[in-house]
């Protein structure tokens, strides 16, 4: 089966990672799945931004959790990447438009150790409204751990960035590797999420080792190389 394609922050090399826009285009271009990340507004709202501040990703500056999402709606997400003016994604959108294509939706909670939590509890909460098909993911495993606990049905994704053990805990679902740890162990792939695989030749890499998705910037192309082979 070929893997299935996830438009990682949205089709982010062409638009500004986590707006509508990129989320759009993706869709567009034939993603089978989206990926955010999220984080906890000061009010309690789940908000799709990667970084602990909005300095990178938008015209204002500040942490995320130190912001209403009043106040993170003065702010335009858009600009920076040349792209048109948009204000902050709350999950809550971003659920919408996953379910109104019928696309699986990947969230990667930010940072839960230091919310003792929350995250993992107001995303269990938000999904009971709407019907997406969600994976829900983290580096931390505690996270995934506690978030199965809340939601056992869900699907996990227990992220690896330095070391890929090869015993993967039974609360997550899949193993989720770097590309970088793909190349270096040659016997696995079956039932991974690699990410963020842009290159050419590790998309052929996760194609022969039967990865079953592959997170890329570039929906597109990944797309194209996954359906000419
Ligand atoms: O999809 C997993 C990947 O997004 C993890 O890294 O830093 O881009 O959130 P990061
Ligand atoms: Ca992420």
């Amino acid at each position: 089966m070929p893997p299935e394609v996830v438009a990682h922050r949205g089709a982010s090399t062409r638009r500004p990672e986590h707006t509508l826009a990129a989320y759009e285009l993706a869709l567009a271009q034939g993603a089978d799945g989206l990926e955010c990340d999220v984080r906890l507004t000061r009010d309690g709202h789940l908000v799709c931004v990667h970084d602990r501040t909005i300095d990178r990703t938008s015209g204002g500056t500040g942490a995320v959790g130190a912001m209403t999402l009043d106040e993170l709606r003065r702010h335009d997400f858009g600009s920076w990447h040349g792209g048109e003016p948009a204000g902050v994604l709350t999950l809550e959108a971003l659920l919408g438009l996953a379910a109104d294509h019928g696309a699986r939706l990947f969230v990667e909670t930010k940072h839960p150790v230091r919310q003792g939590g929350r995250v993992e509890r107001r995303l269990a909460e938000e999904l009971g409204r709407h019907r997406v098909d969600v994976v829900m993911m983290s580096f931390s495993v505690f996270a995934v751990h506690r978030f199965k606990e809340l939601r056992p049905e869900v699907p996990t994704v227990l992220l690896y960035d330095r070391l890929w053990p090869r015993a993967k805990p039974r609360f997550a679902d899949f193993a989720g590797p770097g590309v970088h740890l793909l190349r270096r162990h040659p016997d696995r792939g079956e039932g991974v999420y690699a990410w963020t695989v842009d290159d050419p030749a590790d998309i052929a890499l996760c194609m022969r080792r039967g990865v079953r998705f592959i997170a890329t910037n570039n929906p597109a192309e990944t797309r194209e190389r996954v359906a000419a082979n």
